[in-house]
């Protein structure tokens, strides 16, 4: 049980417990806190530890034995999380993928690319309808919905939108950057009159932060749009809420931090993986999304912006289920499911920089206080458990590879 780490000094604070030698000990409010929250010293957790095993050494400053943890948490309980960006789908495609969602998360943000766009209040209720009808018996699930923005948006529909109690939201596609985005916008500026009414109104804006210039190289695109569309955008409407979906460089963690109004979704894919995962050993489609995979060092800067405990970051997955067939394929469609086990892989991701403890806050908090949504109050539990990611689960004609099918992980929700 035991892993070999470096014990901390106990001279200072040496401490000897009546009930270590039952090796089943509760923590709460001990200096042991220290090891059980990341090796960071947290006087108060946000959660209660679980009894924790601890092994015995000799303090040599002092003639007692003294416990000392050295095991990480094997629990980690944490307020029911929300996706605050969620492809779904529709049809038997919908009813396949959405009891994952359900399992782990309260609500989630739909995305509104479907063939033909969710494009009015009218689309928006009738795709609400359908997904509330494919929520697994006894379960609780509330889908937040998002219209698609085109060249052809009302102002007025932007006005029937936020009188409808469930729209959350206006999704920008730039025409042609992603899947099912043929009728998006071909050029921001031809939406100026919607932005003016959301702004007016309150109306959040979520964009796909990428140009689809041929001459802007594929690596680029997140930066360029940034510079050349997002920082003009924002001097013309500085109170409209932004959220830079799925962001995926240090150019966008930079730029999030130094504007207004403005916050960023991550997904799991991104603050795992960088762009040689898309080439090990061969052409690995099934981490082919977009924004694309990027360098290490963009990889760091998001894991940092995750963890930093800053609320302008929060969880949105993008999970986005494609059949195996159409990811396969000589022109592979683009996105990663990750529904299955979305929590599970940002638990990784969080542990791998020591920052468990700031898990909960990006996963439960910051997204609903960015929609002014009220917090859910009922807890989840992921537990230290060794599991295999599954190769495929079933879906449609051909089944779904989940991101990082086959690979290893150490937490699961219980
Ligand atoms: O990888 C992606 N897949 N990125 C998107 O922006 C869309 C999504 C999808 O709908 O498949
Ligand atoms: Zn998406």
């Amino acid at each position: 049980m035991a892993i070999a780490r470096p014990i901390p000094d106990l001279n200072d604070r040496p401490y000897f417990h009546p009930d270590f030698l039952t090796h089943r000990w509760e923590v709460w409010g001990v200096w042991g806190v220290w090891e059980v929250w990341g090796e960071r010293f947290l006087p108060h957790p946000p959660t209660p530890p679980t009894l924790l095993d601890f092994s015995l050494v000799r303090n040599p400053g002092h003639k007692a034995f003294v416990a000392v943890y050295n095991q990480r948490m094997q629990k980690l309980t944490i307020t029911r999380p929300d996706d605050w960006h969620l492809h779904l789908r529709d049809g038997a495609a919908l009813k396949a993928v959405l009891p994952f969602t359900v399992r782990q998360f309260a609500r989630a943000i739909i995305m509104p690319n479907l063939k033909p766009p969710i494009r009015s209040v009218a689309d928006a209720a009738c795709y609400r309808d359908r997904i509330l009808a494919a929520i697994p018996e006894g379960q609780q699930f509330e889908p937040l919905m998002t219209l698609y923005l085109t060249d052809n948006t009302s102002p007025d529909e932007i006005l029937r939108a936020k009188e409808s109690p469930f729209i959350k939201a206006v999704k920008y596609y730039p025409a042609g950057a992603t899947t099912n985005s043929d009728s998006g916008v071909t050029d921001i500026l031809k939406c100026d009159r919607v932005f003016e009414a959301m702004q007016q109104v309150d109306m959040p804006l979520l964009l796909h932060g990428e140009v689809t210039d041929n001459d802007v190289d594929t690596f680029d695109r997140e930066k360029v749009f940034i510079e050349r569309h997002l920082i003009p955008f924002k001097q013309r409407f500085p109170n409209l809420r932004v959220v830079l979906e799925h962001i995926t460089t240090s150019d966008a963690v930079q730029y999030v931090l130094s504007a207004n109004t403005i916050a960023a979704t991550i997904t799991p894919q991104h603050l795992l993986f960088n762009r040689n995962a898309l080439f090990k050993g061969g052409l690995r489609t099934h981490f082919y999304c977009l924004p694309i995979l990027k360098r290490e060092e963009h990889r760091q800067a998001l894991l940092q912006a995750a963890t930093s405990g800053n609320p302008k970051f929060f969880l949105g997955t993008d999970s986005a289920p494609h059949t195996r067939t159409s990811k396969e394929s000589s022109c592979g469609c683009a996105g990663c499911f990750s529904a299955l086990h979305a929590l599970e892989l940002y638990a990784e991701a969080f542990e791998s920089v020591k920052a468990l403890d700031k898990l909960e806050a990006f996963a439960s908090f910051y997204g609903p206080d960015f929609y002014q949504l009220p917090r859910n109050t009922e807890r989840i539990t992921l537990s230290k458990t060794t599991w295999r990611v599954p190769d495929e689960v079933p879906f449609m004609e051909s089944g779904l590879v989940p991101l990082g099918a086959g690979q290893e992980m150490t937490w699961q929700m219980v």
